[in-house]
């Protein structure tokens, strides 16, 4: 007989489904709750709400384990590549040599953007932030391209033409807030290499493709694919969820991932370790100012809603950090600077208790900047890394058949009734 959770309310006993996923996870069905015992439940910041079931990604936050479609990511990272994981998370299953090269070439097809878009860009004033750029740019994407949402091959079709041609509109925005000329995708380029050439390339200057670094890029976004219902992926769901078009909820998703405790945390680590050296702020100082309560600082790149350890995605971020440096023989102070701060850290008694560790934006900065990518671009290459997870999910959630408007309540805490005083009664 199937396990319940019994609730005794106001005299009487409720027996509550226990639903229970693959991995033995185990979650009280609540969706009946409110019409036997006129309860809501309370939870701030959704800490102990599952949304949605889904066949995408599995975490583990106390054992540090992350999987898509039940590979680990660290067998993800040393044998796949980003375009392999993205077609795994988008279509559940590892592609056939032929699904991959079909879906290089339907990548290809749709890698161009309309050119009408690049006047759009023109528009924005120069101090635009390349985040708001691309969510406003992804959303317009659906006044360019009609959303086909009948039958597999349609949305396929879609779904790709998203994955290409957002890789075209970050590296877009980059030439354009330079003041450069745009660089076309190449057909001949896969993937990672084709993004890079498209940010770098010069006609004084060649762009010369570096396979480690290509590899590198393909780690960064293989790492960032999926994880599960962060806030951004919840936001493309939630948004999803009143049926509006893919482009819009990717908009939403690119609008929640921006911030700095979510996405942005990237840039703003980098930010944290050049002001340590800039201003010569000691180790012990910034420490203090990130266990102080009354202090709004903390230290970024460390923590995580999920994980009660180290990311796996840091570790992995980590190594990745020391080869590439390693390689291209660079010394980047700001290595130096992060390994003091995490010895530091993981050693102070308050980041033990809290179990705080880094998390995959505390190394990440600095291997983009090793690939040469400018610091108010790191959050976009998030974004295009999450890409296939958000395209995942939302696919999910309009097959999904528990799916319903996403709709909380709230616990009001306003005043009684008001009466309305005309403006002249006003004091
Ligand atoms: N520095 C100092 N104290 C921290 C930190 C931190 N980075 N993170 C959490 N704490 C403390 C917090 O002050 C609180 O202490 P107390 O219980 O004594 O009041 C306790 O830990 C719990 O914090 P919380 O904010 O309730 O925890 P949360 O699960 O809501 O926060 C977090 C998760 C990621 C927002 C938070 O750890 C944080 O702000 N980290 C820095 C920003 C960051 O690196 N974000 C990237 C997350 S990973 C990328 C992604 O997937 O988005």
């Amino acid at each position: 007989m199937a396990e319940t959770v019994k609730i005794t309310f106001d005299g009487q006993t409720v027996e509550l489904p226990l639903l229970v996923g693959t991995e033995g996870e185990k979650a009280i069905d609540i969706s009946r709750l409110r019409a036997q015992t006129g309860l809501i439940t309370w939870d701030p910041g959704l800490a102990n709400t599952g949304s949605c079931s889904s066949a995408i990604t599995f975490m583990d936050g106390e054992r540090g384990i992350l999987r898509y479609r039940g590979i680990p990511i660290e067998e993800l990272a040393e044998h796949s590549s980003f375009k392999e994981t993205a077609f795994l998370l988008v279509h559940g299953v590892l592609p056939t040599r032929k699904d991959l090269n079909r879906f290089s070439v339907l990548l290809n097809d749709h890698s161009l953007v309309h050119e009408d878009m690049q006047i759009f860009y023109q528009n924005f004033p120069r101090a635009s932030h390349p985040m708001g750029i691309l969510s406003s740019m992804v959303n317009a994407l659906r006044s360019f391209y009609p959303v086909l949402s009948t039958g597999e091959e349609e949305i396929n079709i879609t779904v790709t033409r998203l994955l290409s041609k957002v890789r075209t509109l970050a590296a877009m925005s980059y030439r354009i807030s330079r003041g450069h000329k745009v660089v076309y995708p190449r057909p001949d380029l896969p993937y990672c290499a084709n993004f890079l050439n498209m940010m770098f390339d010069s006609p004084v200057n060649p762009y010369v493709i570096d396979e480690d670094i290509v590899r590198a890029l393909s780690v960064f976004w293989i790492l960032h694919a999926d994880h599960e219902q962060n806030c951004s992926t919840s936001a493309v769901r939630i948004v999803g969820s009143g049926r509006v078009n893919l482009y819009a909820s990717i908009s939403a998703g690119i609008a929640a991932l921006w911030g700095p405790l979510h996405g942005g945390a990237n840039q703003a680590v980098i930010e944290m370790l050049s002001m340590i050296k800039d201003q010569g702020v000691s180790i012990r100082r910034v420490l203090e100012r990130a266990k102080d309560r009354d202090d709004p600082f903390r230290l970024m790149g460390f923590g995580h809603r999920v994980y009660r350890t180290y990311d796996p995605r840091a570790k992995i971020m980590k190594k990745m950090c020391d080869r590439v440096l390693r390689k291209f023989n660079l010394q980047d102070p700001l290595l130096n600077i992060a390994q003091e701060l995490e010895a530091a850290a993981l050693a102070d008694d308050y980041f033990i208790d809290h179990n705080l560790y880094p998390n995959v934006d505390f190394y990440s900065g600095i291997v983009l900047r090793a690939i040469g990518i400018p610091t108010s671009m790191f959050t976009v290459m998030f974004a295009i890394g999450r890409l296939p997870g958000w395209i995942a999910q939302w696919k999910e959630s309009m097959d999904d058949p528990d799916w319903r408007l996403c709709r909380p309540r709230q616990l009001y805490i306003g005043p009684k009734i008001n009466a309305y005083v005309p403006i002249d009664e006003r004091g």
